[in-house]
């Protein structure tokens, strides 16, 4: 059974294939087709933190594609009136795959060791592999090929910043981060990346002569994340800095583009110039989270044995 708690969890082929199908399922979606191909299946959402994007995308790709997407509320008791092990062999007997946006990245681990289902990591405060898959769905329409472009991401290492790198590098594109040197992805996080890709190229600097020229791509997010509520202040001190603002893209070619996961925190991480500017990539990046999530659920459901090759063929 396959688990998406980490991009890494897809091989090299299994990345290729999701955003593959991500481009034809947009491509018949833009054609106003809506193909049946998740039939019958269920797909369960249980979310820890709250979601526009993730949990709205899902539930709307797996409506397209003919399933059902339930959302799993307070009133389910989650961690509350039985184990997690109670509650994921229960909701595996009725749920095809479970999307779990959690506080805590080993919760992940704790649901998928049960196998009763296949687990989709819908972010945690680790890595958010779902929307780096968007990401790199939205560079490629807007560059073509990835491979020795470069993605800057601005501001706090964090979950997004750490998806991003791995799916940058898996594109065969290099990763800069410009951030103050206590919040750079942790080099254990950098060492697995080789392990995996070992050309990769990852430069992270408070510098941004050292890691500004040559982007292609920038890229931020917000500095105090969900959870780090109580550091807010600090943060704001910290991370004043290191944002996308008309100054910065000044120092890019015209052609440079941007991108943030969304929400933004306008007038913080980004201007609102920026955000709304010619340079923009941010809304489609968004819209693109359903089409990258239908790919990997289509994906899956081919590594399931829930839909043949056959079949994907005759309809998309
Ligand atoms: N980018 C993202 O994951 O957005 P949501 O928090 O709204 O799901
Ligand atoms: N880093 C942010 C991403 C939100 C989509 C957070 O974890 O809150």
């Amino acid at each position: 059974m396959r688990h998406i708690v980490e991009l890494f969890d897809l091989s090299d082929q299994d990345y290729a294939q999701v955003l593959e199908l991500a481009g034809r399922l947009k491509t018949v979606w833009q054609r106003g087709e809506r193909p049946p191909l998740l039939s019958g299946r269920c797909l369960g959402l249980l979310f820890e933190k709250p979601s526009l994007r993730t949990r709205l995308s899902f539930e709307a790709g797996v409506a397209q594609l003919g399933g059902t997407a339930l959302y799993l509320g307070q009133d389910t008791g989650w961690r509350e009136r039985e184990s997690a092990a109670d509650f994921i062999r229960v909701v595996g007997q009725y749920c095809d795959a479970l999307v779990c946006r959690v506080k805590n990245h080993a919760t992940l681990a704790e649901l998928s060791a049960f196998d009763a289902c296949p687990i989709i990591n819908g972010l945690s405060d680790v890595s958010h592999p779902c929307q780096a898959l968007a990401d790199v769905l939205t560079m490629s329409e807007s560059a073509g090929n990835l491979v020795g472009r470069q993605a800057t991401f601005v501001g706090d290492g964090n979950n997004v910043a750490k998806s991003l790198m791995e799916a940058c590098c898996l594109s065969g594109m290099r990763f800069h981060l410009w951030g103050p040197v206590d919040f750079h992805l942790p080099q254990s996080c950098v060492e697995q990346l080789k392990r995996r890709v070992p050309d990769a190229v990852v430069v992270q600097s408070a510098d941004p002569d050292a890691v500004l020229p040559g982007s292609d791509f920038v890229y931020s997010d917000v500095w105090v994340s969900m959870g780090q509520e109580r550091e807010r202040e600090a943060r704001q001190r910290i991370f004043a800095p290191y944002r996308i603002d008309e100054q910065l893209m000044a120092r890019l070619p015209a052609s440079a583009k941007c991108l943030h996961c969304m929400p933004a925190c306008r007038g913080m991480e980004i201007t609102d110039g920026v955000m709304d500017g010619p340079q923009s990539l941010i809304i489609s990046q968004a819209g693109n989270r359903m089409h990258a999530q239908k790919g990997l659920l289509l994906w899956l459901a081919l590594h399931e044995g829930w839909l043949s090759s056959e079949e994907l063929d005759r309809w998309i």
